[in-house]
């Protein structure tokens, strides 16, 4: 049997199906492989099932000249945590877990847009603190979402599926911005400026993939360009905002407010973001669902086997 490394405790049914093909370590720890261990797994395994976190930089393939392993089965869609061009010319393959994730990541996209927009946060702040002094007619209002505009920032699964949400389930127009216009099955509007768009929308929602393409695509200019009543949510990576332009625009009251699920530096989340009451902020929960972690890891378990058995990747993100 190859020897499988699995680099956090998943769901047992993963494991258990893991166990049936390969002579599998899980490691028993929730935090990111260190530096050593990125290197010793390399080593020391044939595969590896890594995630978030696990930071296989070019540096870490560079200094395991003749790596054992031939495989990073990440769990996961966002792999921007893997040079997966590093990988490659290591001969080491790079798959992800794409769709498995998609409805849950949008359904957290909608829940951040309807928590920012209804102030759903603070209300819930409020009436913890034993400060509440009952209902009245001006009480915390927010902004209606039903028949608003949303504009998407990447229209891929994740970006078509918060569309959808939009679109059937509150009568929103939708805009969206990406690099290649896609068919959607209602109108949906694309902009080739971002800032252009960020000037017409009523929410706008980052969902593109992190990396060098899209690090800071978010900054100051955008914030600038949106309207002062304007929400923004990020369900995507924190490095595809410029955080501290995002800060000075909730806290100088420019954009009506955010709701953010990652961070630019993550799980650091900056004092000046914590302090602020016209900010949603969730610890990366956009897959945090039984059945959700569940089906990523049979997806990341179905591209172990077929290298196994010497088949295809059914999703591979690199070639060697
Ligand atoms: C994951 C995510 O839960 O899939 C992704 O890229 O961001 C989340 O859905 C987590 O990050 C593990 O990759």
């Amino acid at each position: 049997m190859k020897k499988l490394f699995i680099t956090r405790p998943l769901p047992e049914s993963v494991l258990s199906a893991a166990r049936e093909v390969f002579d599998t370590s899980v490691r028993q720890s929730n935090l990111p492989l260190s530096a050593h261990d990125l290197r010793w797994v390399l080593r020391e395994y044939d595969v590896v099932l890594p995630t978030l976190g696990d930071i296989f930089s070019a540096e870490v393939f560079e200094d395991v000249p003749d790596p054992r392993c031939k495989l990073l089965a990440n769990f996961g869609v966002g792999y921007n945590h893997i040079d997966v061009a590093a990988a490659a010319r290591s001969g080491i393959l790079v798959s992800n877990t794409p769709g498995a994730v998609t409805d849950a990541t949008a359904d957290t996209a909608l829940l951040l847009m309807l928590m920012s927009a209804r102030r759903a946060a603070e209300g819930e702040r409020l009436v913890r603190s034993g400060a509440w002094e009952g209902w009245h007619p001006t009480q915390m209002l927010g902004m209606h979402l039903s028949r608003k505009t949303v504009g998407i920032i990447g229209l891929g699964r994740i970006g078509q599926a918060i569309a959808q949400r939009c679109f059937y389930g509150f009568g929103m127009r939708v805009r969206y911005f990406s690099r290649t216009p896609k068919m959607m099955e209602f109108d949906a509007r694309r902009f080739e400026s971002l800032t252009e768009m960020a000037r017409e929308v009523d929410v706008l929602v980052a969902c593109v993939p992190g990396g060098p393409e899209t690090r800071h695509l978010v900054g100051a200019d955008v914030f600038h360009a949106m309207q002062p009543h304007a929400h923004f949510v990020n369900v995507s990576r924190g490095d595809v905002v410029d955080e501290t332009a995002l800060v000075a625009a909730l806290q100088d009251r420019r954009i009506g407010g955010a709701g953010l699920d990652v961070y630019e530096h993550e799980p650091k989340v900056p004092d000046a973001l914590r302090a602020l009451d016209n900010v949603t902020l969730l610890p990366h929960l956009g897959t945090a669902a039984h059945e959700v972690r569940n089906s990523m890891g049979m997806m990341a378990i179905d591209n172990l086997k077929a290298f196994a058995a010497s088949t295809p990747l059914p999703n591979a993100v690199n070639a060697v």
